[in-house]
């Protein structure tokens, strides 16, 4: 923290600084500047007496808040850029699997081939889970949303692991980094499953992390599941994509969580929940519900008027951080053509390309510099899949896992962190005593 009150101007020349002068005592203050930010915490000298807390920033939904130093993913919301630990999202969905991805968010390089098979090996070796999950899981109701199912069930097993709260243990947070990689899928499929009413399909480790996604979903009597190669990449590629985003609401929950020190089956659970809600993971199923509900392409000029008159969303429209496209739906838009040519073309693809093409000409979107999101296109190809539509943001997690480890791993081992604990404006009463209910209005 810099000097109180006086300005140093030596100081000031050597690192750069904010000069801030305060109009109620008249004095000044030098606030250093390191990676274009200031320190919060050096506001709290400016005071307008001794017994003054002092000076807070008041930034609710974090809108201009940076919580943490981070070198896992970049990204420029002006320029549309996106990158996993500096490697461009477009070459790694062309060119890596979703495990590789995993192991370069995690370790900050990518793996050699001996790092990679031992990975792999050890997520497959760790895909079942214990049978009482699965009555667990059997405890839900036919029309449970898989969201909740898979929620809960993450949460529970962190009782069935109670050595994961050794968290300062680094074999102990890699088993249980290996566990949540390897069960969110399988709970995800029992989750599914359930729901359908089918008899469950254990994990197959003969195939890939992917394939054998698609094979606890979808298998039926077939002895071996043998996934569409152009499902099998689609699945890769989204995972790829979704699988972080830097401080988004669900990983800074899990973060916040996390700064507990609770074991991570319990944070991760906590960013299964913020995932969960439509301005975030739930809005890919809700572009869905939009694009049905307007039907047909001859209603979309009435549709994007309610939007305008502000009844209602665009949903898979805007980011907080991307003002232009966002170059994850810029790869998803090309996988919604690879997808149909296999299943043939959809009636809402086409309604989704031309709303997209009126939303981007409209002066409303303009102006508010509002683009396709992620969530645009991936629900078409998930349908188009054989996925329902209550299971889109269950897919976003599977993927967001690999990212929200990174980051749980990266807080606890980042000594500038503490117990996640905001300030905040008190705008209630002051003290008053207690009337009895006779005296009460
Ligand atoms: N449709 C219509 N108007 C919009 C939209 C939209 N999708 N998004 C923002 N606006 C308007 C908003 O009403 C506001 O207008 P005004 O200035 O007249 O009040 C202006 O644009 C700025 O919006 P904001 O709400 O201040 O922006 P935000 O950064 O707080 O919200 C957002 C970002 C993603 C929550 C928001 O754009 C939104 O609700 N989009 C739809 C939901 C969605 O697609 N979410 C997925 C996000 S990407 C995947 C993920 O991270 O989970």
């Amino acid at each position: 923290m810099s000097k109180t009150s006086t300005t140093d101007a030596s100081a000031a020349e050597k690192t750069p600084a904010l000069e801030v002068s305060d109009s109620r005592t008249g004095k000044s203050y030098h606030l250093p500047i390191a990676d274009g930010a200031i320190r919060a915490s050096d506001l709290k000298q400016i005071k307008t007496s001794d017994d003054d807390f002092g000076m807070m920033s008041y930034d609710p939904a974090f809108l201009n808040t940076a919580s943490t130093r981070s070198a896992i993913t970049f990204i420029d919301g002006d320029k549309g850029i996106l990158r996993y630990r500096g490697y461009p999202i477009e070459q790694l969905a062309e060119r890596a699997t979703f495990l590789e991805v995993a192991y370069l968010l995690r370790k900050g390089e990518l793996p050699t081939q001996q790092e990679y098979d031992k990975w792999v090996h050890d997520i497959t070796y760790h895909t079942y889970v214990h049978e009482n999950i699965r009555q667990f899981l059997g405890g839900f109701r036919y029309d449970a949303h898989p969201m909740s199912m898979l929620c809960s069930s993450v949460a529970a097993l962190s009782s069935f692991y109670p050595q994961a709260r050794q968290i300062e243990n680094p074999d102990q947070r890699y088993v249980s980094v290996i566990r949540l990689l390897a069960k969110v899928p399988t709970l995800a499929a029992f989750s599914l499953r359930h729901v359908r009413g089918l008899p469950i399909v254990y994990p197959d480790n003969d195939l890939s992390y992917t394939e054998n996604f698609l094979s606890m979903v979808f298998r039926m009597s077939e002895p071996k599941y043998h996934a569409s190669p152009v499902f099998k990449r689609a699945l890769e590629i989204l995972l790829i994509l979704h699988a972080d985003h830097e401080q988004n609401a669900s990983t800074n929950a899990v973060r916040a969580i996390g700064s507990t020190q609770v074991d991570p089956f319990s944070a991760i659970a906590g960013g299964l929940a913020a995932l969960f809600g439509p301005l975030h993971g739930g809005a890919n199923e809700q572009v869905l519900r939009m694009i049905e509900e307007i039907g047909h392409r001859k209603n979309i000029p009435a549709f994007v008027d309610e939007v305008k008159a502000g009844k209602g969303k665009l949903m898979g429209f805007g980011h907080r951080v991307y003002k232009n496209y966002d170059p994850r739906a810029k790869i998803v838009k090309q996988l919604c053509y690879d997808v149909f040519e296999v299943t043939g073309m959809d009636k809402d693809l086409e309604i989704a390309l031309e709303l997209e093409q009126i939303a981007l000409k409209d002066e409303y979107f303009i102006q508010r510099k509002l683009y396709p999101n992620v969530d645009f296109y991936t629900g078409l190809i998930y349908r188009a899949m054989g996925f329902p539509t209550e299971y889109f943001t269950v897919l976003f997690a599977i993927a967001r896992t690999a990212g929200w480890l990174a980051q749980w791993e990266e807080l606890l081992l980042d000594k500038e962190q503490k117990i996640a604990r905001p300030r905040q404006i008190y705008t209630g009463h002051d003290e008053r005593a207690y009337t009895s209910q006779l005296k009460r209005k």
